[in-house]
C-alpha cells in the first residue's frame, strides 16, 4: 500500500503558521499565463532535480533549485532527512546569475541536499537573510530493492487546460519521479514561456485540475529534450531559448558534446547574445543532451533524438553501448527519447530516425524506449528490427524514413504472457498539447502491424510501477480512467 503524499506546507512560515495547500477547488484558479500570485521573494519557487551530483553519489542526494531576481541576499538552506532526525544544513547554495537579452537578470540557486536516505520522506526550508521563506518536503531516491512508481507524459508545457488536469492527475499518482518525454515548453523552449507554461502549473501553490499541483517542489523531475526544447539555435530570433540548459539540472555524464559535431548544431546569433547564454548555461551546455541516470533497480538511459544527431557517428554508438552494457547489473533498462521510432499516426510518421538504434537497444537489454513527440498515446508489441543496409552496411535513411524488417512478438499479451521477446516502444505525447489523429483511434487498418494499442482521442500520462522484477504499466486519462494496462516479467 502506497503511503499518502503529506500536505506541501508553503511560504506559509511567513504568516506565523502551517500551510496546507492541498485543494480541490477547480474555478477559482488563474488559467497558465494569466495573472499570478505574489511569489514573495521568488521568481521561481523551489523546484527539486536529480543534479548532476547524484550521478556521483548514487541515490543519496538531490538538487533544489530556485529563481530569484537579481540581488545578492544570502540565502540559507536546511533539510531533516527523515522524521525522527534533525534538522541540518546544506552547503552554501550557489548561484548563477542568468543575463540574456530581454529577460531582465536574475539569478538561479542550487543547493545540494546530501546524504539523504534512500525512500524516505525528506524536508527542506529555505531562508533568506535569517528569515524562513519557503518549506516543503520530497522523497529521497530509492534504493534497488524497493518498489516505486515514476508517471511520464510528453508535449505538455502548452498552457492548455488538458495540461493543469494531467499535471494534476500525475500529483494524484504520487509517483517517486515524474519523466517528460520531450516539448516541455512550447513553443521555443524559452525562459517567457517557462514562466507562463511550466512552472506555474506543475509547482503550483495548490493541486486542482484548473490549476496544476505543487509537484515539482516535492517531486523529481526528468527531462528528455524535444524538438520544442533545444532544435532551435537561433539565439538572434529567440536569445531567452533553449532555456533548458539553464534550469534543468541533470546528469553531466553524456558523452563531449563538439559544437558543430555529430550531435551539435552551432548555435546562432550575435556574439553577444550566444555569450549570454553560454555564460548562464555553464557546464550543461550542451552536455546535458545526453545522460544516464540509475533509479531502484533500473537504469535509465536519456537522448536527444533531433534530427541533426548523426546516429552513424562512432563515439556516440560507442556510449550508447557502453553505458548499456555497464548496466547489465540493473533489473531494468529504459531508454527515453522524444522522436519515437515506431509510429503508427500520420503526423510525424515520417520521422523515424530513431529506428537506426533498435538494434543497439536490443543488444543492450532494453524493455521499453519511452517517447513524444506525436501527440497521442501508442504502444507496440514487443519487436526486434533489423533495418536495410546500404553497401557500407549503413541503415538506408531516405530524409528521416529508415526502412527494414521487423520481428513481433505476438505471443505477449502483458497479461497470461508476459515475457517480450523484444522491446516495447510506448509514446506518451498526450500531456497537454492538441491531439493528433484521433480519427486513428478507431481505424485499426490505419496502424502499422507493430502497434497494439492507440489511444489519441484523450490526453493521458503513463503510470508506472516497478516492483523487483515486476513491471505494470498503465495509461491513464486526467480523470483517472484506465486506456492500457499491461505487466512486464523478468524470468
Ligand atoms: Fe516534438
Amino acid at each position: 500500500m502506497r503511503v499518502a503524499r503529506p500536505l506541501i506546507v508553503a511560504l506559509c512560515l511567513l504568516a506565523g503558521k502551517p500551510g496546507a495547500a492541498l485543494s480541490q477547488a477547480t474555478t477559482s484558479s488563474p488559467p497558465p499565463g494569466g495573472p499570478k500570485k505574489s511569489e514573495g521573494p521568488f521568481l521561481v519557487k523551489p523546484y527539486l532535480q536529480w543534479g548532476d551530483s547524484t550521478a556521483r553519489e548514487g541515490t543519496r542526494s538531490l538538487a533544489v533549485l530556485w529563481h530569484t531576481g537579481d540581488d545578492a541576499k544570502p540565502w540559507s538552506v536546511e533539510f531533516q532527512p527523515g522524521a525522527d532526525q534533525p534538522w541540518r544544513p546544506a552547503e552554501a547554495p550557489t548561484p548563477r546569475r542568468i543575463a540574456v537579452p530581454g529577460i531582465p537578470p536574475h539569478r538561479l540557486y542550487r543547493a545540494i541536499l546530501k546524504n539523504l536516505v534512500p525512500g524516505a520522506r525528506f524536508s527542506y526550508r529555505l531562508s533568506q537573510a535569517g528569515q524562513p521563506v519557503f518549506q516543503s518536503d520530497g522523497r529521497a531516491p530509492k534504493a534497488a530493492a524497493a518498489a516505486y512508481r515514476f508517471v511520464a507524459f510528453g508535449d505538455c508545457g502548452a498552457g492548455t487546460p488538458e495540461q493543469a488536469s494531467i499535471a494534476y492527475r500525475a500529483y494524484r499518482e504520487q509517483p517517486d519521479f515524474v519523466l517528460i518525454t520531450g516539448d516541455i515548453v512550447y513553443e521555443r523552449g524559452r525562459i517567457s514561456e517557462y514562466r507562463d507554461k511550466f512552472w506555474p502549473v506543475y509547482n503550483a501553490d495548490e493541486a486542482s485540475p484548473a490549476q496544476g499541483a505543487p509537484l515539482l517542489r516535492s517531486t523529481v523531475f526528468l527531462a528528455a529534450p524535444g524538438n520544442h526544447d533545444i532544435a532551435t539555435r537561433d539565439l538572434e530570433r529567440y536569445p531567452d531559448g533553449l532555456a533548458y540548459f539553464l534550469y534543468w539540472d541533470q546528469p553531466l555524464n553524456g558523452p563531449p558534446g563538439r559544437v558543430g559535431g555529430a550531435k551539435v548544431p552551432a548555435l546562432k546569433g550575435p556574439e553577444a547574445n550566444r555569450r549570454a547564454f553560454l555564460d548562464a548555461a555553464g557546464p550543461a551546455y550542451p552536455r546535458m543532451a545526453n545522460f544516464s541516470f540509475d533509479y531502484g533497480n533500473a537504469h535509465w538511459m536519456v537522448l536527444d533524438s533531433n534530427p541533426y544527431v548523426d546516429w552513424h557517428d562512432p563515439d556516440l554508438r560507442a556510449w550508447i553501448e557502453r553505458d548499456l552494457a555497464s548496466a547489465r547489473h540493473a533489473t531494468w533498462r529504459f531508454v527515453t527519447f522524444h522522436h519515437p521510432g515506431f509510429n503508427s499516426a500520420k503526423e510525424h510518421f515520417e520521422q523515424q530516425q530513431m529506428r537506426m538504434m533498435a538494434e543497439v537497444f536490443e543488444n543492450g537489454g532494453v524493455d521499453v524506449v519511452f517517447s513524444g513527440h506525436v501527440h497521442n498515446y501508442q504502444r507496440t508489441v514487443p519487436l526486434r528490427f533489423v533495418p536495410e543496409n546500404d553497401a557500407a552496411g549503413k541503415p538506408v535513411r531516405v530524409a528521416n524514413r529508415v526502412g527494414g524488417r521487423w520481428t513481433l512478438d505476438t505471443a505477449f499479451d502483458g497479461r497470461t504472457h508476459t515475457h517480450p521477446s523484444g522491446v516495447i516502444y510506448l509514446v506518451t505525447g498526450a500531456g497537454g498539447n492538441h491531439l493528433y489523429n484521433p480519427e486513428q483511434q478507431d481505424d485499426h487498418a490505419s496502424w502499422q502491424s507493430f502497434t497494439h494499442k492507440f489511444i489519441s482521442k484523450i490526453h493521458s500520462l503513463t503510470v508506472a510501477d516497478v516492483d523487483g522484477p515486476r513491471l505494470t504499466i498503465r495509461q491513464v486519462a486526467a480523470d483517472g480512467q484506465e486506456l492500457d494496462n499491461f505487466t512486464i516479467e523478468k524470468r
